[in-house]
């Protein structure tokens, strides 16, 4: 009798725990980004460690448990690299929600949540917005951690003295570049260590993610300094920067206008041992279109409908949305409000206003109420 129901148990655990698998694996690679909670005071074990300025090594369970074991031994191998890490998920949010904050689809966050459900149940779906996600925040990592090493917050890396190209014939190399590669390096072995499956969605996580770093590595700037006589440019250094985040968002959001949707091959199932070497393989569903470059965001999967409330996809629908009257984009009150109308109100609104700066350093303000019209979708 006992044999029998243990029979029975192992048979419903064979039934459920591959399901399990399939749901849990969907929006797979994006726990990381629960490293967010990082920064947070709460989450540093002990507050006398303040002293050592490398004290994030020192982390609360639940930040570590967002991490997997090769994520967790890079940030032991890397002291500082956390907070890094914490900073350049929360650029990556606040650079989204600038991003689609006249869209439908404005990039809601739960910042309170863990890892994966940072940016919603939405990636779950391997569609545009999920690709935009996983670009943005692969960049960010990059972003972050190049500038962490030339600000020498990060223990192991330093300023990028590798630049030294041939000068030219009035400057020479000689400043503190951003260091890209070490970035670079670090996203690649941080952010795609989640990426483990050998299926589809994992070869567009991971196209996706490098799509973000060339964005990033590619817009580097050469800046120079004078350093002759009286202000004059006789000699002078010069050093890689980093491109804005923001210049990084913005290409990256013409990407994601312009995202190739790739074909889904044969259930979904990778042949052979590199990944690296099937991520090339990505077709254009359309034979018309060329396949994606390195740089090209990637999707397979129809975007959900934003306009009404899905609770199953944790989409709020575009109810109660500003928008703008006379707009024809996006934030326009037809397309933002999905031709259901909307209501117009005049609000008084309390803002600061006149502000004067005074010596030194206060900035004074006077508190102005003035009407508004707001358009609100019904
Ligand atoms: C509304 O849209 C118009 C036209 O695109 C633009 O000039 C205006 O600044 C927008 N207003 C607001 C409040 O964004
Ligand atoms: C703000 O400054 C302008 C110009 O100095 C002035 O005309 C206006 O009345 C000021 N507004 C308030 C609320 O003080």
């Amino acid at each position: 009798m006992k044999m029998r129901s243990f029979l029975v148990l192992s048979i419903v655990l064979v039934v459920i725990i591959p399901n399990m698998g399939k749901v849990k694996g969907r929006g797979r690679g994006s726990k990381w980004w629960g490293i967010i909670r990082a920064g947070e005071p709460s989450n540093l074990i002990s507050n006398s460690l303040k002293e050592n300025s490398f004290m994030n090594t020192y982390l609360d369970p639940a930040v570590h448990a967002t991490l997997r074991r090769k994520q967790r031994r890079l940030v032991r191998e890397h002291p500082g690299v956390v907070v890094a890490l914490a900073k350049g998920t929360r650029q990556a949010i606040s650079e989204c929600k600038h991003q689609f904050k006249n869209r439908r689809w404005n990039c809601l966050t739960k910042e309170n949540s863990q890892g994966r459900g940072l940016f919603g149940k939405i990636v779950d779906k391997a569609c545009r917005e999920t690709s935009f996600i996983y670009s943005l925040t692969s960049a960010a990592v990059t972003h972050s951690v190049a500038r962490a090493c030339s600000e020498g917050t990060i223990e192991s890396c330093t300023c990028d003295y590798t630049q030294r190209g041939p000068s030219g014939s009035d400057w020479e190399w000689g400043g503190c570049s951003d260091n890209i590669q070490f970035g670079m390096k670090f996203s690649r072995e941080f952010v795609d260590a989640g990426e483990k499956a050998r299926d589809m969605r994992c070869l567009v996580n991971l196209h996706n993610n490098e799509a973000g770093r060339a964005h990033v590595s590619s817009e580097m700037r050469q800046e120079c300094k004078c350093h002759g006589m009286s202000g004059s440019c006789t000699v002078r250094t010069c050093w890689m920067r980093l491109p804005s985040f923001r210049a990084v968002g913005d290409n990256l959001k013409d990407r994601f206008d312009g995202a190739s949707r790739v074909l889904v091959n044969n259930a979904g199932r990778i042949p052979g041992k590199s990944k690296k070497r099937f991520a090339s393989q990505l077709k254009p569903l359309n034979p018309d279109h060329k396949p994606p470059s390195r740089k090209d965001l990637v999707y397979y999967e129809n975007s959900p409908n934003f306009c009404e409330k899905n609770p199953k996809l944790g989409i709020p629908g575009t109810q109660g949305r500003y928008c703008n009257e006379s707009s024809i984009g996006m934030d326009g009150c037809d397309l933002m409000c999905c031709g259901r109308g909307y209501k117009t109100e005049v609000r008084e609104v309390i803002e600061r206003c006149n502000c004067t700066f005074h010596w030194c350093c206060e900035v004074k303000c006077k508190v102005c109420r003035t009407k508004r019209t707001i358009h609100t979708c019904l």
